[in-house]
């Protein structure tokens, strides 16, 4: 039995978690500061960061608690080193480090995607493999085939916007608050998301690659054309507004869809998987299951407090790296950058 820390402070969630062996979460706390960054209609750096340096400690023993474990019962100590905001992920690393040489334990530095992919064995075991995993997040959106745990080869990825990127500046522009996604996907139930025509960008060159900046600046000439204001009261919108991100959503759960489809189609995978904070999305979820199904392959799309930015997935993907011998030394630095694949 191999008990492993994660840490996870790569943008706006401040979050600790011990799983056992990559597959039982013993326990997992998540700190949003989504209330902080809210009147800001997105993340700002600097504030993140000093809210990680407050809530880093506090976060780290609640989960120590709640698990009923010790730091000397760890097998290991996982962090995300990158992606993410630079300051964000020092904190976290900083904190790792810390506890790895307080207590002689090994320091196992973790990809902040390559969790979010974990996230699904952590939540479903076993999956049939070769997998094919859509991430799509706040940050990312990118497509991977993973051949066995732990290995990824990217496919596929935005080359501009992420999806939930596109959502939460989508709702900044039509004053509907942060973090966009929720919103959305809400007010965009029961409406007609035929009512404003978007192209999809399709890109030429062979590659499953995303696009998201053109469908979010057609949003934009919309509004401006037809002179819409910013919602003055969330709880009252417009029908002409819940029909303008109902289109929008639908653009983007299309693309986001068809690459998926497109993907497995070349590669032929044996399950699909879909996972980051965007997976929390109705229609998204309706319609990659829709396809999965069409496709005749099985999809495991983890539940909520796995989707979004936690510190299980990286405990998880932190177990997967200290089986292949992955470590991280003292000299470890945040990448905020690092690639995958
Ligand atoms: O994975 P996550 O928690 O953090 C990142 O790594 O980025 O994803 C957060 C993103 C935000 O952009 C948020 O607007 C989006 O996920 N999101 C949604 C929904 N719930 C969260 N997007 C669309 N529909 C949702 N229901
Ligand atoms: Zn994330």
């Amino acid at each position: 039995m191999a008990l492993v820390l994660g840490i996870e402070t790569s943008c706006d969630e401040t979050a600790a978690a011990v799983v056992e062996d990559g597959r039982r979460v013993l326990s997992s706390v998540v700190s949003s500061q989504a209330a902080v960054h809210a009147p800001y209609g997105g993340v700002v750096p600097e504030l993140a960061s000093r809210h990680h340096i407050e809530n880093i400690a506090p976060v780290i023993e609640s989960a120590m608690k709640d698990s009923g474990k010790g730091f000397p019962d760890l097998a290991a100590v996982a962090v995300t080193q990158g992606p993410g905001l630079v300051g964000s992920l020092l904190v976290g690393v900083q904190a790792a480090k810390a506890i790895a040489l307080v207590h002689a334990k090994p320091l196992v530095p973790v990809h902040h995607v390559a969790g979010h992919v974990e996230a699904a064995f952590l939540a479903h075991g076993d999956l049939p493999l070769p997998a094919l995993a859509l991430v799509v997040s706040g940050g990312h959106t990118s497509l991977f085939e993973v051949p066995e745990e732990g290995v990824h080869r990217l496919l596929g990825r935005t080359r501009d916007d992420a999806a939930g990127e596109a959502f939460d500046k989508v709702a900044k522009l039509l004053g509907l608050g942060y973090p966009g996604g929720p919103a959305i996907d809400r007010l965009a139930e029961g409406a007609n998301d035929q009512a404003v025509e978007f192209t999809i960008a399709r890109i030429k060159d062979g590659r499953t690659d995303f696009s998201f900046s053109g469908i979010k600046t057609a949003v934009l000439l919309h509004v401006k054309r037809e002179g819409i204001p910013p919602v003055a009261d969330p709880s009252d919108v417009p029908p002409r507004v819940r029909d303008l991100v109902a289109s929008f959503q639908r653009a983007v759960v299309t693309a986001l869809v068809r690459g998926l489809v497109r993907g497995a189609r070349e590669h032929h995978p044996r399950s699909l998987i879909l996972t980051g904070g965007v997976a929390a999305n109705s229609l998204l979820r309706r319609e990659s299951e829709r396809a999965a199904r069409d496709l005749g392959l099985p999809i495991f799309i983890p539940p909520l407090a796995l989707t979004t930015d936690n510190a299980a997935m990286i405990a998880a993907a932190g177990f997967v790296g200290l089986r292949r011998g992955v470590r991280g030394d003292l000299a470890m630095n945040a990448e905020p950058h690092l690639p995958l694949g």
